[in-house]
């Protein structure tokens, strides 16, 4: 970081030079990775609250779900000196930019708007670095989704599961009308986001803590991981055709069109059924998944304002505002299929799988645990390599459990072993 962090501030000073009489303009550059039809919808939709505040959205949208592609997008625009004006930077690589100075600080704007207020704490504490509010706060995705397609159930005679037990008895008896039971996809970081779902069902909160947050490699040999390893294979053999890597949104579909039963997806999978005209309750419903109910694995999307050759700073602070603004929370959430990062919403406006989300997290009795999947819990490094490696114990049938224990003890690095 600190060599880029070099290249970054003489490509900027370059670019300072260069830059003919800089005038400060409306139109805004925004990195991000929304290009399913629900992600394009809520992006969309951002742009309409900002238009009527007089800013114009310029789309830099880089395709790759999970944002694999927009990170190093991202890193290259800035080494070349040309970084875009706000960017979707999540968790670890948020703070990992604002350590290198590259992110326009908004405790102004925080302050008028009264965040510590409003906001959740845990939201605040996440886009807060070193005493400093660094990036506007968007909405929240519950990981721990367990996604339905109700007619098959229906057609099944099963309710919604909410333990082991009864999602096993269910898969059978779809199986028995010879549906298939669950959407499956083989791309390393939705192995990663189903993994760390099952994980937090299998060790609990306390475990989950000390496996991800503390990151203590020791941790990583219990029993209760190994019990999350198998049911991701065994979940995995029930995709009922060679598994591969599918879009996520291409399994949302075969969830919506009753060609699987089941989907384990963070609920941008949700967003995706309504941009469908899928209806909640009539068509798919959603529960935690077994063993989670009361947790809240989150993920939360950020806009970050970044420092560049031109000053924006007065636009890019009316973008904060805007997005945190109760109209755009409501209506970009609603479609995005995360929740409202403020506390001073009525959960009566959200549908219910929403409603349990942001329910969920707002209860002080509830556990709320970052996703490493989504960069909230590590860097991009840490994370790359615990889904390479989960992608590796999946894909090579003669990789054992305990060989993938003692690998992802490897490369869980303590944080402070990180910089
Ligand atoms: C982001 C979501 C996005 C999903 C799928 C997650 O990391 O937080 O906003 O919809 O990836 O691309």
């Amino acid at each position: 970081m600190q060599v880029l962090a070099a290249v970054f501030l003489s490509a900027l000073a370059l670019s300072d030079v260069q830059a003919q009489a800089p005038a400060p303009g409306l139109t805004l550059d925004v990195l991000h990775w929304w290009t399913s039809a629900s992600e394009r919808r809520a992006a969309d939709q951002l742009a309409q609250q900002l238009a009527q505040a007089g800013v114009l959205w310029k789309d830099a949208a880089i395709p790759g779900g999970g944002g694999m592609a927009a990170v190093k997008v991202l890193k290259s625009r800035v080494l070349m000196g040309d970084p875009p004006d706000v960017a979707q930077l999540i968790g670890n690589t948020l703070t990992d930019w604002a350590d290198i100075g590259l992110v326009l600080p908004l405790g102004e704007v925080a302050q008028r708007q009264r965040w510590a207020q409003v906001l959740f704490p845990t939201v605040l504490e996440r886009v807060s670095y070193k005493g400093e509010v660094v990036a506007a706060p968007l909405g929240l995705h519950r990981i721990n989704t367990l996604l339905f397609n109700q007619r098959l159930l229906a057609q099944a005679g099963v309710a919604p599961p909410h333990s082991w037990a009864q999602f096993e008895a269910a898969v059978r008896a779809v199986q028995a009308q010879g549906g298939r039971a669950l959407a499956w996809s083989d791309e390393p970081w939705q192995v990663a986001t189903v993994f760390e779902a099952l994980l937090l069902g299998e060790a609990g909160a306390d475990l989950y803590r000390e496996l991800v947050v503390q990151r203590r490699p020791a941790a990583w040999l219990d029993p209760r991981v190994e019990a999350a390893l198998l049911r991701l294979r065994w979940l995995r053999s029930l995709a009922a055709e060679p598994p591969r890597e599918r879009v996520w949104s291409d399994n949302a579909r075969a969830l919506w069109q009753g060609q699987a039963a089941f989907l384990i997806m963070g609920d941008w999978a949700l967003g995706e059924l309504l941009a469908w005209g899928a209806q909640e309750g009539r068509d798919f419903g959603c529960a935690a998944l077994p063993g989670t109910t009361g947790m809240h694995l989150y993920s939360m999307d950020t806009l970050a304002m970044l420092r560049g050759p031109r000053d924006r700073a007065s636009v890019q602070e009316t973008v904060a505002e805007v997005v945190v603004g109760v109209g755009a929370q409501l209506a970009y959430n609603r479609i995005k299929g995360s929740v409202p990062v403020r506390r001073d919403i009525d959960p009566a406006a959200l549908g219910p799988c929403s409603r349990d989300s942001w329910e969920t997290f707002a209860s002080a009795r509830s556990q709320r645990l970052p996703s490493l999947a989504h960069r909230m819990a590590a860097d991009e490094t840490i994370k790359d390599a615990v889904a390479h490696t989960l992608w590796r114990y999946l894909t090579q049938a003669q990789t054992s459990t305990q060989e993938t224990q003692r690998r992802l003890a490897a490369v869980i690095r303590a944080p402070s072993a990180e910089r």
